[in-house]
């Protein structure tokens, strides 16, 4: 059926953002729009004094991003990764597509008080975690997605979510889609800040992707979808160009997520990730 101009609505819209032309003209207008009252924008996003994060080179991370898709160097306090992990384990969670809510200990050898199989459950009511609200307004954090954005963002969204280790036969790319390539399209432009509230290694729901692809990918691979198979992409970059981000609790990362990338299922040990992302 072909839909009228009228009838597309804003996340139809958005799916424009896989253009890195339109990423950077999105970026080019928020920040002329955003240069009348500078702030008022800083106001809505409540950004307090202090950051949780010392010595810190916010155009070094910056232009880590624009060359690699991916800046290193944060580690969340001690306190806040307890916090936040004390958060996960004791709140209701969801799966997507599923309407029961079950805390996380119910979860076992994949499966939910031994029946269905869980591949990953969302932690609820975030927004009631100070730990993540903190971070939410971390002045450091803030400036880096300003800087690369070149826009305050005007939406943050928290995500805390369990990738539950099995060896299920359905804990397959078609059941637990984050296990395939692919490359995110959230907003006309957009990034997002990682944290490892759990130990990650390459057996324990491991982050991987390909840096520089968020500026390099194939017309092919911008015009079909997002999702792209194995073949595809190692096919197009070289395995050797992987890159597999494996890190202690508290170990921190932030991404253009508009670059090829994917979990790796775990198979060892549960993986809790804490994502914000920037619009
Ligand atoms: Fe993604």
């Amino acid at each position: 059926m072909v839909r009228s101009i009228k009838s597309l609505t804003g996340s139809d819209l958005h799916r424009l953002g896989r253009f890195l032309t339109v990423r950077k003209t999105y970026s080019f207008i928020q920040h002329q729009r955003q240069q009348l009252n500078e702030a008022q924008w800083k106001r809505h996003l409540k950004i307090r004094d202090a950051s949780l994060f010392e010595a810190i080179d916010i155009n070094d991370f910056v232009s880590q991003i624009r060359q690699n898709a991916v800046c290193f160097g944060l580690q969340l306090p001690e306190a806040l990764i307890t916090e936040i992990d004390h958060y996960a384990r004791t709140t209701s969670c969801t799966e997507p597509g599923f309407q029961d809510s079950f805390l996380i200990n119910e979860v076992q050898d994949g499966r939910l008080r031994g029946e269905r199989p869980v591949l990953r459950a969302l932690v609820d009511h975030t927004e009631k975690c100070e730990a993540i609200a903190l971070l939410e307004q971390d002045p450091v954090l803030i400036d880096i997605v300003r800087s690369y954005l070149g826009y305050y963002p005007t939406r943050i969204t928290r995500h805390l979510t369990w990738s539950i280790v099995s060896n299920l036969p359905e804990h397959g790319k078609q059941f637990y889609p984050p296990t395939a390539f692919h490359y995110d399209i959230a907003g006309f432009n957009f990034m997002t800040t990682y944290f490892y509230i759990t130990d990650v290694d390459a057996e324990s729901g491991a982050h991987v992707m390909i840096p520089g692809s968020h500026v390099q990918k194939p017309w092919w691979m911008v015009f079909s979808s997002g999702r792209q198979s194995d073949k595809a992409v190692y096919g197009y970059y070289g395995k050797d160009k992987e890159l597999v981000i494996e890190g202690k609790r508290g170990f921190g990362f932030m991404q253009d997520p508009s670059c090829i990338h994917k979990v790796l299922p775990p198979i060892k040990a549960n993986r809790l990730l804490l994502q914000l992302r920037y619009s």
